[in-house]
């Protein structure tokens, strides 16, 4: 921070602010006041970071003018100059808000300097703990997951309910529908998410490499192994461990991820010292675990002891309602991303969108957004800069005549028509089928006048 901190002196008598000014300049961009008024005035055009104020002021007094700054989005800290010996103003301030206070006869600068430096201190920690906490919530929280599908606010609610327990979880759905972004809100949102969240990717090794990467192993414990290893489970100790790809691991792995789940103990491979690990589990896959079991590849016991809290991500088109939120999510992030000054879709590029069936899911979605922001030359992505994947499924399907004009309310009433005339009518299902809440469809149909549907 090469800026000075910025100071507002707020005296009526001149011979103080100017004495205060010129002691504190070198260290501060030192701004003065009169009275109340004209520190207002101030307060509202400038952000300061401390303000030292008299209490006796010609109209309004300090402790008053403290109330206002404190009700300012960005506070100042502030310090009231009492006369000496008035201790009983000084506890009344600081439970009016006044952060410090210092009697003013007896004011000597080093101890006030020393006094703001250390109020200073305490809000650039405050500010940043505060920014801190916001960038790993927008990061990793829930705020981050769109979704306003009923199926998708009862995960949300369910991974609030898991995340504080060590309860393992298995997260299952088609590829793209938001596992891993899941995972990694459940361990944000729990008591771990201080400790780290290691990520195994099962399918990419093979049954060695894979159990020496989860469990480590000693020097020597087979060719190749020249120093021995900490595994991944050592290494999440206190915190997340994030099996992804379950269904993929081998037998022999199998047999020790069961025992880690009922005994919390393993060992490195090549050595027969018996360690222990506090890491919560969390497994995804895209396969049915179910078939896996069936065809004798996976072990019915591992899936029940995984299988504590099941989280089914549905398919983005059993929850279409939700395309648009999400493509107004990607689009901001990939505009910002691109320096571009795309701010929307026209209804013909949205209507593309909701009529896709997106086998992909949202990882589909959200590269189909960037396609479309990298290409878009308006500020507005037209059905042009969609992939041709999603522009051809859409003509092919045709089912719908889209008139260029199509405004965004009437390709919503058109995609409600669809799930009507799919569902023969019935609203529970085209609801569902859309993933609106009954709710919201109901409203909808009104305000669509299709309650005749
Ligand atoms: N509801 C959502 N809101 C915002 N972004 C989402 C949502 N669901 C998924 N995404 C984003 O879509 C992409 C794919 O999600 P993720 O990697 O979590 O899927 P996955 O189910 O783990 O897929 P796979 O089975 O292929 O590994 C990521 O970029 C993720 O951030
Ligand atoms: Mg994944």
């Amino acid at each position: 921070m090469a800026e000075k901190p910025t100071l507002l002196i707020v005296d009526d008598e001149k011979p103080t602010r100017e004495g205060l000014r010129a002691a504190l300049e070198e260290r501060y961009d030192v701004y003065i006041a009169e009275d109340a008024n004209a520190a207002g005035e101030l307060l509202e055009r400038e952000s300061f970071d401390v303000m030292l104020t008299d209490f006796r002021l010609p109209n309004e007094d300090g402790l008053k003018l403290i109330a206002r700054a404190k009700s300012l989005s960005r506070p100042p800290i502030c310090i009231l100059m009492t006369a000496y010996g008035s201790e009983e103003l000084a506890v009344d301030a600081m439970k009016r808000g006044a952060d410090d206070y210092i009697a003013k006869g007896r004011l000597q600068i080093d101890e006030l300097e020393m006094r703001i430096a250390r109020a200073l201190k305490q809000r650039n920690l405050e500010v940043e703990n505060v920014s801190l906490r916001q960038q790993l919530d927008s990061r990793f929280g829930l705020e981050n997951i769109v979704g306003e599908a009923p199926v998708m606010r009862e995960i949300f609610e369910i991974v609030q309910q898991v995340a504080p327990t060590r309860a393992t979880v298995l997260l299952t759905g088609e590829s793209g529908t938001g596992k891993e972004i899941v995972a990694k809100a459940i361990h944000q949102l729990s008591p771990r998410a201080r400790q780290p969240m290691v990520t195994v990717h099962c399918a990419a090794l093979s049954a060695t490499l894979l159990e020496s990467e989860l469990f480590g192993h000693e020097k020597g414990a087979f060719t190749g192994a020249h120093e021995r290893r900490v595994g991944r489970f050592e290494q999440a100790q206190g915190g997340t461990l994030f099996l992804d790809e379950i269904g993929e691991i081998d037998a022999s792995i199998q047999v020790k991820l069961l025992r880690f789940l009922g005994e919390r103990t393993f060992e490195r491979v090549g050595s027969n010292k018996t360690l222990t690990a506090d890491v919560r589990l969390i497994a995804a896959t895209n396969k049915s675990l179910e078939s896996l079991i069936k065809a004798g590849t996976f072990r019915e016991d591992l899936f029940f002891r995984l299988r504590v809290v099941e989280i089914n991500l549905p398919p983005l088109r059993e929850r279409a309602g939700d395309i648009p939120l999400l493509a107004q999510k990607f689009l901001r992030e990939f505009a910002q991303e691109n320096g571009k000054a795309v701010n929307d879709f026209t209804a013909d590029a949205l209507a593309g969108l909701m009529n896709y069936s997106w086998p992909g899911n949202v990882r589909e979605l959200r590269t189909a957004i960037e396609h479309a922001v990298v290409l878009c030359r308006g500020e507005k992505i037209a059905a042009r800069d969609l992939p041709p994947s999603v522009r051809g499924v859409r003509a092919a399907e045709a089912q719908i005549s889209m008139r260029n004009d199509l405004t965004v309310k009437e390709a919503e009433k058109q995609l409600i028509v669809r799930a009507l005339k799919d569902t023969d009518g019935n609203r529970t299902l085209a609801a569902k089928k859309i993933g609106m809440s009954r709710r919201t469809f109901h409203r909808k149909l009104h305000a669509y006048h299709l309650e005749g549907f």
